[in-house]
């Protein structure tokens, strides 16, 4: 058969209310609702050739070949598109992302979001919107917001069918940008989906699964009407609730260092002075800092000077992932 090949290009995004826990693991069918956005030039961009050549599916990183639990999550989910297309090629598939892995950034979401839109242009499908994001949520959760662009909400829906993510407002809609402060680069030591299995685990979980129908709307309306003061309290309750939760977990996790400490009680006071500033964080030390881009380069410049800051990356609100 002759080599079919597509590249896409997807943005990572970062969640204002925060996506923790499954219901139903293998279908990645999310306990609770979230919103997101995408982040404009933090992005990952990635190639697939299906060919008759190959006898296994191979996967570079970066220009790294990776074998092991990496390319067995990037084969099972190829299983998926070469199902859907009734195909039973090999890929080959490269990938690289212009941001540090592992780290509280999320990699995975521009990662599966690129590769399947990548896998099903290259396997001949042609896929809408949702299909896609719905696709995309079963190599990764967070996944599934990048598919659309701008302000994104990831319904939580009654199965697999519509549980996937919609947009609710476009990237010029509210210029927000991401100050996304790096205090290590190391690789996390529990990873998103050994940590979603732990949720069920804290006895809060289920008051913040409860709770999470007010706060989506909460965040919704704020980013709407572009109330910053809405936003910021409804943003930060909602990283302290998800952080509680893994804190509180068998066992528990902490993602946070001392100075991830020092970064939110230092946006906390500034907000306090007027500054529209607010933070929230992922499974990583890492702060994003949430501002009006107006301000970003001198919240940036504030944050550079905090204990243990190695880096400030600004990052505007993103559009969708797109073939390339
Ligand atoms: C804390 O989407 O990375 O960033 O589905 O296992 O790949 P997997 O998990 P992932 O989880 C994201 C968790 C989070 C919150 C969020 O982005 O909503």
């Amino acid at each position: 058969m002759p080599a079919l090949n597509a590249t896409a290009l997807a943005n990572s995004n970062i969640a204002f209310i925060k996506y923790w826990g499954n219901r139903e693991e293998t279908l990645r069918l999310p306990a609770n609702g979230s919103i997101s956005m995408n982040l404009e030039g933090l992005e990952t961009r990635t190639s697939v050739t299906f060919s008759g050549n190959g006898q296994k599916d191979s996967l570079t990183i970066n220009n790294k070949s990776i074998t092991g639990p990496g390319l067995k999550r990037v084969n099972d989910f190829l299983d998926l598109v070469r199902q859907m297309a009734g195909i039973n090629a090999c890929a080959e598939v490269e990938s690289k992302s212009n941001f540090p892995a592992g780290a509280g950034i999320a990699s995975s979401a521009a990662a599966f979001s690129a590769l399947a839109l990548a896998a099903t242009k290259a396997a001949g499908l042609e896929l809408g919107e949702a299909d896609l994001s719905r696709l995309a949520r079963r190599g990764s959760g967070s996944a599934c917001r990048s598919i659309p662009g701008g302000f994104v909400e990831w319904q939580v829906g009654t199965g697999e069918a519509d549980s996937y993510a919609v947009s609710i407002a476009p990237p010029g809609h509210w210029d927000l940008a991401d100050c996304i402060v790096v205090v290590s680069s190391e690789h996390k030591a529990t990873g998103s989906t050994e940590g979603h299995a732990l949720a069920g685990t804290s006895p809060l979980q289920f008051a913040r699964v409860a709770d999470t129908p007010r706060r989506l709307e909460i965040c919704r309306n704020a980013i709407l009407q572009r109330d910053f003061d809405a936003f910021a309290e409804i943003v930060e309750l909602d990283s302290n609730m998800m952080h509680a939760v893994m804190m509180t977990s068998r066992p528990p996790l902490f993602y946070w260092q001392p100075s991830s400490l020092t970064v939110m009680q230092a946006v906390r006071s500034e907000r306090a002075k007027g500054l529209p500033v607010c933070y929230t964080i992922d499974a990583g030390p890492n702060v994003h800092v949430i501002t009006e881009k107006t301000q970003a380069e001198q919240v940036a410049a504030l944050l550079r000077t905090l204990p243990d800051v190695t880096e400030v990356r600004i990052a505007s609100v993103g559009g969708p992932a797109r073939l390339i």
